[in-house]
């Protein structure tokens, strides 16, 4: 881990060097300021399939406690990372992705530092949970007897909240996992135009594949897609592409994220003596109004993708060198989705940027954790679209600077070795290009 860290640093050491070289090193502008241009509905949807999505997103922004009042809402914990799940998806709008307080539309600090005391909870912040860093979920990489764990861990728990009288539910130890670096990071995904994703035929996506096979042999670029086990499909969600659908995710994030139980994911986790306090599942589609995870769906699947900026001819020529290159190898930029049930979302052409398949990405970024058929250093290429108002980038929000992002795809191992060289080769001019393109999207 140490090794590959200081690999890393004097790769970027070196690469920083060989453009001080040439004038006018290139650099990140940073997230493109303006409107959002991203959080709304699809603009073909009816007034009713509109009026869903308006719900959906109430839902998502509705802060919830221990006690599950009438209309449905409440069953937080007993083991939770956040309180909502707008908290952790809020940037640059709702559905979106880690907020962080120089974000205009979250003057606060990072929302798990307020959820960690809410209602009285007495919470120890872990030290890799800050005031301006990445709403963050952690995993373990094993468990205490040396086996793979992979799974998520809760940072809070709901223990001395005025509503959760008698848990006594204790935090793991997360310095002691911290000093045996047994622990990775994930940051949230964007949530817009999802549905788009979902409703893309496994057909379409190994066309793409099998259209660059040869351009991809020759840069050294694999390629894979996670498969469900449950019905052989492809699996296109999460950072290993490890979930099936909108709603297997919702459920589970409802659960995982929040200790609500609910009709995808109906069993408490961390539940010990003395902290349950609702019949299960607390969430579901019986209550009056429907489930939250229905609605948390409709958010999702009804949701526009994010608009880019104009282009111009200086990003048009950026885009140029991302596919010259052989970054959109990878970063697929355009698929076309299947048939759809919702009006107006057939056969759209859409652009994400991703082949949604797996590629090894080496030491630097291995995680050590396997999902599905993703192994320890294997990733879903991150889709692109919206980059241009990220503020956190790659699995564990390790950077805010879209240029590191890039040269973090090189170490031993990694399929991106070959375009990273070539990225590398580009002159500061070009590479800024590229950049002003990314900050477009
Ligand atoms: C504590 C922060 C947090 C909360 C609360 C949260 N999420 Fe997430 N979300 C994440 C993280 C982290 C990931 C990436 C997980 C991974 O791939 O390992 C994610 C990923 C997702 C994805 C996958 C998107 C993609 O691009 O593949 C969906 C869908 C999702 N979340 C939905 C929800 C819903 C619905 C809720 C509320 C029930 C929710 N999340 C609550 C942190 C959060
Ligand atoms: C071999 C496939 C591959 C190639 C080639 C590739 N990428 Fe990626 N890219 C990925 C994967 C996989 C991730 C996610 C890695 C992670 O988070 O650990 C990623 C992440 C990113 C991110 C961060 C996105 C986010 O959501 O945090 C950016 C920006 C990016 N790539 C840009 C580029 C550019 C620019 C190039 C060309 C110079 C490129 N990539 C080439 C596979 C690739």
């Amino acid at each position: 881990m140490i090794h590959s860290k200081k690999a890393a640093t004097l790769a970027t050491v070196l690469a920083g060097i060989a453009i001080a070289a040439s004038q006018g090193a290139p650099h990140d502008p940073g997230p493109r300021p303006g409107p959002s241009g991203a959080g709304g509905y699809y603009p073909t949807l009816d007034a009713t399939e509109q009026a869903a999505f308006a719900n959906g997103i109430v839902q998502l922004n509705q802060v919830e406690g221990v006690a599950n009042v009438p209309q449905g809402s409440g069953g937080l914990g007993p083991g939770y990372n956040s309180n909502s799940c707008g908290s952790c998806h809020a940037q640059p709008a709702t559905l979106g992705t880690s907020p962080s307080p120089s974000s205009p539309q979250v003057p606060q600090p990072n929302p798990q530092i307020v959820a960690a005391s809410a209602s009285g909870a007495t919470n120890e912040i872990p030290s890799f949970i800050t005031p301006d860093g990445p709403v963050r979920e952690v995993r373990f990489i094993t468990n205490s007897d040396g086996t793979p764990d992979g799974g998520v861990h809760n940072l809070f728990s709901i223990a001395g909240r005025s509503d959760a009288v008698g848990c006594n539910l204790p935090q793991p130890n997360f310095a002691a996992q911290l000093n045996a670096n047994n622990v990775i990071f994930r940051i949230p995904t964007p949530l817009f135009g999802l549905g788009l994703v979902e409703n893309t035929a496994d057909y379409v996506l190994q066309a793409n594949l099998a259209a660059s096979a040869t351009q991809r042999a020759q840069a050294g670029i694999g390629g894979r897609f996670n498969t469900s086990a449950n019905d052989g499909t492809i699996m296109k969600f999460g950072w290993k592409a490890q979930n099936k659908s909108l709603m297997v995710f919702a459920g589970e994030a409802y659960n995982v994220e929040m200790g609500i139980t609910n009709d995808v994911m109906s069993n408490e986790r961390n539940l010990v003596k003395g902290c349950q306090f609702n019949p299960t599942p607390e969430d579901t589609h019986e209550q009056d109004g429907g489930s939250d995870v229905d609605a948390f769906v409709d958010a999702m699947r009804l949701s526009a993708p994010p608009t880019p900026a104009r282009q111009t001819s200086h990003t048009e020529s950026g885009q140029d060198l991302f596919e010259k290159v052989g970054c959109a190898l990878c970063h697929s930029e355009t698929l076309t989705s299947s048939n759809s049930y919702n009006t107006g979302m057939s056969h759209v052409k859409y652009r994400p940027f991703s082949d949604f398949a797996l590629h090894h990405m080496g030491t630097n970024l291995a995680d050590g954790v396997s999902q599905g058929v993703a192994g320890p250093d294997e990733f879903r290429t991150a889709p692109l679209w919206g980059v241009g108002q990220r503020l956190f980038f790659l699995h564990d929000g390790r950077t805010q600077d879209l240029l590191n992002a890039i040269q973090q795809h090189s170490s031993q191992g990694s399929e991106a070795n070959v375009v990273i060289r070539r990225f590398q080769g580009l002159s500061p001019e070009q590479q800024q290009a590229m950049l002003d393109f990314l900050r477009s999207l």
